[in-house]
């Protein structure tokens, strides 16, 4: 028998974090929606201040991290690295060590993902993967969120169609960990890292999740409950974009590839390419549900604040 794991300090990969933890951190999520529609968010995060430090753009990430700090009674800092200057003017470490001193935890969106491990192996405090070229976690969370609104995960088929990018690889570690089936139609090419891939495998073993590869989005998505799909070209990828279009062609959602999943709900982490991996057909359809998914990034992203930086750790 393997023996209990804790929670990690950091939330960088789901990899590293045990079911039951994510498991309350989910239930939690799902708590914070309802008492936020009741208008009473509870004030666990008074006092505290998370620093937000964003390479790439971002819309969700960013507004979903300093609402949420505020509906909790806290407080957010944009970042932006032309002035911290990570590399030019100090280490990694130092900036690490230094927010460690004033802040009680950091959300870095990075482009390398060694990055936001490196802050997070000298930061005292909590550090919160915001996106990096290889995952996209917090995206995850919401995405179970919003998936768990409408049904048990144990029992969902969930279909990703497209690149196996950093959201298609967290989408497998999450399902991995917690368990219910992944079918991932990707090209062959575009598979997500054979690292990744490795330890969900493990994972899947351990949880009896059900992980399913195929170059077929057909046979991904026939009788799926959810189909999900993200952008061909990814932030930092816009060089390829030409090349990555002809090579993702055949794997669009459109209505031709959802008339072999009728019943499906239509997932997408936004932004959207209209007309490339998604037509606005689907995405703007009564199957699409990619709204509350964007809101449930708001109160998955509350509950993990609160794991890492309130006074009870999950
Ligand atoms: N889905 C997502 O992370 O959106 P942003 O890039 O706008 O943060
Ligand atoms: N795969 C996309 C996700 C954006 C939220 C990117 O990395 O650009």
């Amino acid at each position: 028998m393997s023996p209990q794991r804790t929670a990690p300090k950091d939330f960088v990969s789901l990899a590293d974090w045990p079911a039951d933890a994510l498991r309350r951190i989910l239930d939690r999520a799902h708590e914070l929606k309802r008492l936020y529609h009741r208008g009473d968010p509870p004030q666990t995060l008074r006092g505290r201040t998370l620093a937000m430090y964003f390479e790439k753009p971002s819309l969700r990430t960013h507004v979903t991290f300093e609402a949420g700090m505020t509906q909790l009674g806290g407080h957010a800092i944009l970042l932006r690295p032309e002035q911290v200057g990570i590399g030019t003017r100090e280490t990694a470490a130092d900036v690490a060590r230094n927010l460690s001193r004033w802040v009680h935890g950091i959300v870095a969106r990075t482009y390398d993902h060694s990055l936001v491990e490196e802050l997070a192996a000298a930061a005292a405090i909590p550090v919160i993967n915001g996106l990096t070229d290889l995952l996209h976690p917090c995206q995850a969370m919401a995405d179970l969120q919003t998936i768990t609104e409408r049904a048990d995960l144990a029992r969902s088929v969930v279909a990703y169609v497209g690149d196996g990018n950093n959201v298609a690889s967290s989408l497998l570690n999450a399902i991995s960990v917690l368990g219910g089936e992944l079918r991932l139609a990707t090209p062959r090419t575009h598979l997500p890292a054979p690292h990744v891939r490795k330890r969900a495998a493990e994972l899947a073993a351990r949880s009896g999740a059900r992980i399913v590869w195929t170059d077929d989005p057909v046979e991904a998505v026939r009788g799926a409950h959810f189909v999900y799909t993200d952008v061909w070209t990814s932030m930092g990828q816009e060089e390829e974009a030409e090349q990555r279009k002809a090579v993702f062609e055949p794997f669009q959602v459109n209505a031709r590839l959802l008339s072999h999943a009728p019943e499906a709900w239509i997932l997408h982490c936004l932004p959207a390419h209209r007309g490339e991996e998604i037509t606005s057909d689907a995405l703007d359809g009564p199957r699409s549900i990619v709204f509350d998914q964007a809101e449930n990034r708001l109160h998955a992203q509350k509950a993990i604040l609160e794991a890492l930086l309130g006074c009870a750790r999950a």
